[in-house]
């Protein structure tokens, strides 16, 4: 028996990086998979990479932004596997890195859309297919960046610490329901997301600069995170409600330092 034996999950962003890592996981735990992506070649290669290894899914393309697509992939989910225990909102975009007086207000509605409203209406949705099971677990991808600054451009930032908000009211929306919800923050992860900066890092010979700011001083893959939403996706997690949890390697845990001061004043 697998942490999600019988659990029907909807999962997504999972054409790639920690959504696609977390739908994998998630099947190879037991889990029913619908996974989702607006790019349909990716999340096909996601549900052909389960399929081959034994477990059950099925794609589904569609925006998660876009209210009609989520309950697209909710009928979908309901229609392949009779209801749906487990719904990780983790699809997001980084956005513009424009500097903050030349963003405009349509560059922060694009990021708001997709991050937050996206994982709004996954909440939305799951109410009452859940509320009527009594049970189920919705997580979302915040990010450290939604807890304080310098780990993403503005409005990136602000919708993260929209979804940290928007888990503990739901929670507290929802209470009564035996529904769940939790967030995830990362911290540096390699995806898609931030694979120019780790190309450009390894072109300069400069790799082992990347996660110096955390405590394990490394970057994280996106299956430590998938850990982590296979444990919240579970009845192991089931008295963990309304939390943004930091997969972070203890980045969030430290106040700003510079190593080679650090160093110095050892020595003093
Ligand atoms: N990589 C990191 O360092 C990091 C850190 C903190 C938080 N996050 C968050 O993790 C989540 C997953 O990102 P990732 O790092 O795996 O990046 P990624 O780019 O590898 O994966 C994101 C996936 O979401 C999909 N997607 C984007 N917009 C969508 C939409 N409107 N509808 C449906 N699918 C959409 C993309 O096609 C892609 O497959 C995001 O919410 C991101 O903000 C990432």
């Amino acid at each position: 028996m697998h942490s999600l034996t019988g659990k029907r999950a909807i999962v997504t962003g999972a054409g790639s990086g920690i959504g696609r890592a977390s739908a994998l996981r998630f099947a190879a735990e037991g889990a029913l998979v619908c996974a989702v992506d607006r790019e349909r070649s990716t999340v096909g290669e996601t549900v052909a990479a389960i399929v081959a290894a034994g477990g059950r899914a099925i794609a589904v393309a569609g925006d998660a932004g876009a209210e009609e697509d989520v309950a697209a992939y909710f009928a979908a989910a309901l229609e392949a596997f009779g209801g749906i225990d487990v719904v990780f909102a983790n699809a997001g975009i980084a956005g513009t890195y424009a500097p903050l007086a030349e963003q405009s207000a349509g560059d922060w509605l694009a990021v708001l859309r997709v991050n937050l409203i996206g994982a709004f209406l996954a909440i939305k949705h799951a109410t009452p297919v859940m509320t009527k099971l009594g049970r189920g677990s919705i997580i979302c991808t915040a990010s450290v960046a939604g807890q304080r600054a310098n780990a993403g451009p503005s409005p990136y930032s602000a919708s993260k610490a929209g979804v940290i908000s928007l888990v503990q009211t739901s929670a507290n929306a929802l209470a009564g329901t035996g529904i769940r919800v939790n967030a995830i923050c990362p911290g540096l992860i390699e995806t898609g997301m931030t694979q120019p900066m780790f190309d450009s890092a390894r072109a300069r010979g400069k790799a082992d600069r990347i996660g110096q700011l955390n405590p394990l001083r490394r970057a994280g893959q996106p299956d430590e995170v998938a850990a982590m939403a296979v444990f919240l996706a579970s009845d192991d997690a089931s008295y963990v409600n309304g939390q943004a949890i930091a997969v972070d390697g203890g980045l969030s845990s430290t106040h700003p330092f510079v190593p080679s001061q650090r160093g110095a004043t050892k020595r003093e």
